[in-house]
């Protein structure tokens, strides 16, 4: 982060003045970094595609629309957050195992780039729904490979799973979508792991996937406008998590995608990496005021104005087997005198704590806690209307300051 702590202390104390707490900060100069990174780790070879899923706060969706190529939703609710928030449908995929028929109605309506068809089933009612609007809609077909390396927090491929068609029966399914006279079949996408911090299993990935597009589009003597790689590059969470090498991911896979580019059939292929939490997961915090502080039974608690209904994942309740605490300090303390204490949040339940035995200088009534990697998977990520909280606040920091960025959720 441009500026160091310092900096951000003082931008997160002047949103937090100004804005209230609980609020969400997300830096734009943070995500700038991490998309110039991205591109200069893979030499320009990928164009970036982000997933909405992981923060669509629509200050963010627009700032993000001149910073990277593409936009993938996986909910017609994303893509109209999208178009709202100023993007051309053409330049988003629509991904998603469970897609309504409304949902591809509006979404072809509305002219998206490509539907990422995850079954034949999927398939078949795109096709017959174009047909009825009298369009070819440009699809892209989603394939689980049979293998996805250890290392990933989550895994969408490799064992039984909804999203895609299993790689063990795809030419029995492939040939019926490629038959559909309204379906444009114009690439193939992959995202099989996520959250992954080693270099080797995310380029070891990427050559499986590499092997399935290859053999798809040979086998069916077709070439693809775009492959699209679902990055799986992780973030450090936790105390001891080493950030991702990008440099050694890089140089693990370059070569391959040289290789790849250099066939006639790709010569004209467009590499996409289709990724959420490295762009703007660590460009984000959660910040929260200690409301009161309680001794209880030799433990320090601090009970603060925002938990788990605004941060779930921080509580360890999104996909966390053992609760590890998410990185955090107290905003304007120093690291000396560390005292630990539990961070909860203000719900009526033991479920609601942000941290446990945690390291921080003292902390008493009135401090802000600034919880980091807060960027993605954090308001999207969680149960707001759980007892009725008013919701969080959103702040997006640029060069032109901080705007308040807060989405509405109904009658909070
Ligand atoms: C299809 C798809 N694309 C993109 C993403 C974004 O992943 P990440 O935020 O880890 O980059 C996910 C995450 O689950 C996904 O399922």
């Amino acid at each position: 982060m441009a500026g160091g702590i310092a900096t951000i202390d003082q931008q997160l104390e002047n949103a937090a003045r100004a804005f209230g707490t609980p609020t969400y900060v997300y830096f734009a100069d943070a995500i700038e970094t991490r998309a110039q990174r991205l591109q200069a780790a893979f030499g320009g070879r990928f164009a970036l595609s982000y997933a909405a899923k992981s923060n669509p706060n629509p200050g963010v969706l627009s700032w993000l629309k001149a910073h990277v190529a593409f936009l993938d939703v996986s909910s017609i609710g994303e893509l109209r957050l999208g178009i709202g928030a100023g993007w051309d449908a053409k330049r988003a995929s629509f991904t998603g195992p469970g897609k309504r028929e409304f949902e591809l109605r509006e979404a072809i309506e509305n002219g998206v780039g490509e539907l990422v068809v995850e079954s034949v089933r999927e398939a078949i009612a795109a096709d017959r729904i174009a047909a009825l609007l009298g369009r070819v809609q440009d699809v892209m077909i989603r394939i689980a490979p049979a293998r996805v390396p250890k290392g990933f927090g989550d895994q969408m491929a490799g064992r039984p799973v909804a999203f895609g068609i299993d790689v063990e029966c795809m030419h029995d399914e492939l040939p019926k979508i490629f038959a559909l006279a309204n379906l444009r079949v114009m690439g193939l996408h992959i995202y099989s792991g996520t959250q992954c911090l080693k270099p080797d299993a995310i380029s070891e990935n990427y050559r499986t996937f590499i092997a399935v597009f290859r053999e798809v589009s040979e086998r069916y003597g077709f070439s693809p406008e775009k492959l699209v790689f679902g990055s799986g590059l992780g973030i450090p969470y936790h105390n001891g998590d080493a950030p991702l090498d990008l440099d050694a991911v890089a140089s693990g896979i370059v070569d391959e995608l040289d290789a790849l580019k250099s066939e006639p059939r790709f010569s004209g292929t467009q590499l996409v990496l289709e990724l959420g939490r490295y762009l703007v997961g660590e460009a984000g915090y959660f910040l929260t005021r200690v409301i009161s502080v309680k001794d209880s039974r030799g433990s320090r608690i601090a009970i603060c104005d925002g938990g788990m209904n605004n941060h779930l994942p921080a509580s360890g309740h999104f996909g966390m087997v053992i609760h590890r605490n998410y990185l955090m300090h107290k905003v304007g303390g120093s690291d000396a005198g560390l005292e630990k204490v539990d961070l909860v949040g203000p719900l009526c339940t033991s479920i609601d704590r942000l941290a446990s035995g945690v390291m921080l200088p003292r902390v008493e009534e009135g401090d802000l806690i600034a919880v980091h990697g807060s960027g993605a998977y954090g308001l999207t990520a969680s149960p707001i209307h759980f007892i009725s909280h008013a919701a969080p606040r959103e702040v997006l920091v640029d060069q032109y300051g901080q705007h308040d960025v807060t989405r509405a959720f109904g009658a909070l």
